[in-house]
């Protein structure tokens, strides 16, 4: 099923529990969390303590999403903190097999992300041991960034190959994901679209989840 996974990093962090409780009242089921450690990437966000906080007010899978140079020191501690699911970027991943494996044997859901400038091929060793492929519609460390389209080329090949190789990994997307590019986004066979201005920068974020999600779920009935 479709999936639209509002990220906190556009949240209002003094409100960020009510923020949370919005778009789980609304129906998510995941909640994409962004971890920034300005040296992968030219911001900073947040760590262990606001995880390890979240985690006891949501029942919503965290979706962590590790722009940090060395994920393979700290993925272990995310999952301890309470990370569902680790997204370790491939561009610092010198040892993407063990890494992959390590954070499986840690009991979390395993996803590697691709920057806009790197390519599906660079995974073709490790499809099978992935549990999402995030693909960066914008380059990593803020919100509120324009789409990037070839993101769509990007993620119309990677589900092609997994139909190839007979696999089943969700295909992710994350970066100016907004209203009017949900459709084309799942049409192009993407399976959960991360969303965090177009959900919190609004009036109503649960409402504009809801709308999201919608719209999503009806574009996989034309998809051909
Ligand atoms: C960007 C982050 C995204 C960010 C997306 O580096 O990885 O998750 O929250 O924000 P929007 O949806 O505003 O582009
Ligand atoms: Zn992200």
């Amino acid at each position: 099923m479709v999936e639209i996974l509002p990220s906190i990093l556009a949240a209002d962090f003094a409100r960020l529990g009510e923020e949370i409780a919005k778009v789980e009242r609304a129906g998510a089921s995941m909640l994409h969390v962004d971890v920034m450690d300005g040296h992968f990437v030219p911001n900073i966000s947040l760590g262990f303590p606001v995880i390890e906080s979240i985690r006891k007010i949501t029942r919503l899978k965290l979706d962590v999403h590790l722009m940090i140079s060395d994920p393979d020191r700290y993925a272990h501690e995310f999952i301890r903190a309470g990370a569902d699911h680790v997204l370790v970027h491939q561009e610092v991943c010198p040892n993407l097999d063990r890494t992959l494996r390590s954070i499986r044997g840690d009991g979390a859901l395993a996803g590697v992300v691709l920057n806009p400038a790197t390519p599906i091929s660079t995974l073709s060793e490790v499809l099978d041991l992935v549990d999402h492929v995030l693909i960066m519609s914008v380059n990593p460390g803020y919100g509120g960034q324009s789409f990037i389209p070839n993101a769509l080329k990007k993620i119309k090949a990677l589900a092609w190959k997994r139909k190839e190789l007979g696999l089943n990994f969700a295909i992710e997307i994350d970066g100016g994901v907004a209203l009017d590019n949900v459709g084309d986004i799942v049409r192009a066979g993407c399976d959960w679209l991360v969303a965090g201005s177009s959900v919190f920068h609004t009036p109503d974020p649960g409402a504009a989840f809801s709308q999201m999600q919608r719209t999503a779920r009806e574009a996989t009935l034309v998809k051909v």
